[in-house]
């Protein structure tokens, strides 16, 4: 069985996220997305509308996503493809480069990011919006 993880936030989920979702899963058959949780978040200065147990709900019910874990911070990505049996790491082509350290421990791909579409431009389009 091929394993695949892969990392974010995936705040207010949207057709980008699944689209990156769908081709990941379709690299092996069991796919692990580590969520940033929100502590990580503050970290990052990023701030999420969806709480992390919120964000892991819909996560979970996403057909092409077997198993959700939190994500605490940078370093941990050595060793949970070691613990999670990971073959395969992947992330949207905006992250190019930033993880072929992990190159010595699994494949590492980056896949196109879906144009036009992200959590930020959805959160900044309904907040400006005069409902
Ligand atoms: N992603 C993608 N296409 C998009 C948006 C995101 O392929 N249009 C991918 C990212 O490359 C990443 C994963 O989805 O591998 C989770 O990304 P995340 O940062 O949570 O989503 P964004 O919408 O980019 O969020 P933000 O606007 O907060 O950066």
């Amino acid at each position: 069985m091929k394993r695949v993880i892969t990392y974010g936030t995936y705040d207010v989920l949207h057709y980008g996220h699944i689209n990156l979702l769908k081709r990941a899963k379709a690299l092996g058959d069991y796919l692990i997305v580590a969520l940033s949780t929100d502590e990580f978040n503050a970290i990052k200065h990023k701030k999420s509308y969806y709480t992390y147990e919120q964000r892991k709900m819909i996560l979970e019910a996403c057909r092409y996503v077997d198993l959700v874990i939190p994500e605490n911070n940078w370093e941990q990505k050595t060793e949970d493809v070691r613990k999670y049996q990971a073959d395969i790491f992947v992330m949207g082509d905006d992250w190019k480069g930033k993880f072929d350290f992990l190159k010595d421990y699994c494949e590492v791909i980056y896949l196109p990011r879906t144009p036009d579409v992200s959590s930020t431009q959805t959160k900044e389009y309904l907040n400006c919006r005069n409902l």
